[in-house]
């Protein structure tokens, strides 16, 4: 069976990791070949520096926080394609579609980022979820999660200028993969009910 790359994507604590997570398992019970990525990847060389600018130790600009968190998802784009040419379905728990909501909320103009995102050319995804949830519930959840919020996290009006931006990638159908939305404040199984739905649409 050919393998396919699904994207979940959303603001902070949308819930794409537990979303991630339940699609793998499903997938694994139904006797796929399946991966994760979680983005940001916190252990490699990059890691160290993302997390010290989400948690204000460093400061950067726009510019080069968006070339990092690319450069941290360019080093698997091997990996990635190989996977997929082996028939692997792979799931990415945040991608470049991250990339271009953050940094064009943070001020990068938003075409000059896609064409970024095309130069560095990774791997298509074939299905990419929109989990849609309010900053103010964003909010709520990361607190009771970890007890503080980091530089994105604490933002409503940054998380408000992101949200904007992946309602644009999806009015314009970007990267031409189909993308569904869905309402990230719905109960978890039923929202993985959904995306697995869509999954099986795909082959
Ligand atoms: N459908 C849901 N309803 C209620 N709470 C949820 C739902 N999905 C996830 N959560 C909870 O919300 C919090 C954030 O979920 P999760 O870590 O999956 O989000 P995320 O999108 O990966 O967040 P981040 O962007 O910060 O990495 C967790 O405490 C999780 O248990
Ligand atoms: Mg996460």
């Amino acid at each position: 069976m050919k393998g396919f790359l699904v994207c979940i994507e959303g603001i902070d604590g949308a819930g794409k990791k537990t979303q991630s997570q339940l699609l793998y398992n499903k997938l694994k019970n139904a006797g796929r070949r399946a991966s994760v990525y979680s983005y940001p990847d916190y252990k490699s060389v990059y890691g160290k520096i993302i997390k010290d600018y989400l948690d204000k130790n460093v400061s950067l600009n726009t510019m080069e926080f968006c070339l990092i968190v690319a450069a941290n998802m360019a080093k698997d784009a091997k990996d990635v394609s190989i996977k997929i040419d082996n028939g692997e379905v792979v799931v990415m728990d945040r991608y470049f579609l991250s990339t271009i909501a953050y940094q064009t909320a943070g001020g990068l103009p938003y075409e000059s980022v896609k064409k970024l995102e095309d130069a560095i050319a990774l791997p298509k995804p074939s299905l990419i979820v929109y989990l849609d949830l309010d900053p103010e519930e964003s909010m709520e959840r990361k607190m009771s999660q970890k007890g503080s919020l980091d530089r994105h996290e604490g933002d409503m009006k940054y998380l408000n200028a992101v949200k904007k931006v992946y309602e644009q990638m999806y009015a314009e159908n970007y990267t031409g993969a189909k993308w569904i939305k869905i309402n990230g404040a719905m109960d978890r199984e039923e929202i993985s009910k959904r995306i697995l739905e869509a999954v099986d649409l795909l082959h």
